[in-house]
C-alpha cells in the first residue's frame, strides 16, 4: 500500500473530509488524512471524540478494498483493531492491552483509541472503506464525559513523537492489509487472542435487560458470540449489547 499523507492544521473531522474527497472523486487508495485538530471529530453513533488538538493521533485511510467481499468487510475492522494492538505493544504495560470488540483498544479496562470504519458498498463491492482513527497519546486530562479514556503515554511515561507513531501504526496496517488478501483467517485468529473479556463471565445488557455471559468467538460477519448462565447462544451486532463494568 503506498501512502499519500496529507496533514491539516484544523478540520471538522477526518473521515467527513475523506467522505467529501470520495463524493468529489479525489480520493484514492492509500490517503491518509492527518489533522492536528478536530472540531467535529465523530464517534460511533451519535458519539463525538474528544482529543486534545496537538497532543494525539486523528487520521483517516482511504483504501479501496475491491477484492474483499461486502460481507467480509469485518476483515477491515480485524485490520486496523490489530495494527494498533501491535504498536502499542512495543510499549511498557503491553500486558494489560485488549481489543474490546468491535475495535476499540484497550487498556487496564480503559480505552486508549476509537475506530470509526464506514464502507461504501457499490454493485456488490467495497468501492471506499474509510478508517478513522482516533488514539489517545500525550494528553493526560480529559475534560468530556467520554468513558474511561486512557492515553499511551500511560504506557510509555514519556512524550511520544506522533508522525513517528502514525509511520508505525501505518507500516503495520500495510501488514495486515496484504494479509487480508492471502490469508484472511489468520487475521480472525489474531484478532480472537486478544479479544477483551474472551472466555471470561462477566455482565452485560441487552433490550431485553441484565445478563451473565461469556463471549466465546465471532462470526465471519463480526457479530459477538457469546453463551450465557444458562448456556444460550447468543448472538450480537453493533450497539446491540453493552458490557457492564462489574461481573455479576
Ligand atoms: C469511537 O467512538 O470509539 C470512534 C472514535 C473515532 C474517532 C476518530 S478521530 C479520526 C476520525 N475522524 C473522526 O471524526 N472520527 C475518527
Amino acid at each position: 500500500m503506498e501512502i499519500i499523507l496529507h496533514q491539516y492544521n484544523h478540520l471538522d473531522s477526518t473521515n467527513e473530509e475523506a467522505l467529501r474527497l470520495i463524493s468529489d472523486e479525489m480520493a484514492g487508495e492509500g490517503m491518509v488524512l492527518w489533522a492536528h485538530e478536530q472540531t467535529h471529530g465523530r464517534g460511533t453513533g451519535e458519539n463525538s471524540w474528544e482529543s486534545e488538538p496537538g497532543r494525539n493521533l486523528t487520521f483517516s485511510v482511504i483504501l479501496q478494498p475491491h477484492f474483499l467481499e461486502p460481507s467480509r468487510q469485518f476483515a477491515l475492522t480485524e485490520m486496523i483493531s490489530l495494527a494498533l494492538f501491535d504498536v502499542a505493544e512495543r510499549r511498557p504495560g503491553h500486558e494489560f492491552l485488549r481489543i474490546k470488540w468491535p475495535n476499540d483498544l484497550y487498556f487496564n479496562n480503559k480505552k486508549l483509541a476509537g475506530v470509526l470504519v464506514q464502507n461504501m458498498i457499490k454493485a456488490n463491492q467495497i468501492d471506499f472503506s474509510v478508517i478513522g482513527v482516533g488514539l489517545n497519546v500525550n494528553q493526560k486530562k480529559f475534560f468530556s464525559d467520554a468513558p474511561n479514556p486512557v492515553s499511551l503515554i500511560h504506557l510509555s511515561k514519556k512524550e511520544e513523537s506522533l508522525s513517528g507513531l502514525l509511520d508505525e501504526i501505518l507500516k503495520q496496517l500495510g501488514y495486515y492489509y496484504e494479509k487480508i488478501k492471502t490469508d484472511i483467517k489468520s487475521l480472525e485468529g489474531l484478532y480472537l487472542q486478544k479479544l477483551y473479556r474472551m472466555g471470561e463471565w462477566a455482565g452485560y445488557s441487552d433490550e431485553a435487560g441484565i445478563f451473565t455471559a461469556k463471549i466465546t468467538g465471532i462470526n465471519r460477519y463480526g457479530q459477538l458470540l457469546m453463551t450465557d448462565r444458562q448456556g444460550n447462544l447468543r448472538v450480537y451486532g453493533f450497539k446491540e449489547v453493552k458490557f457492564l463494568d462489574k461481573v455479576s
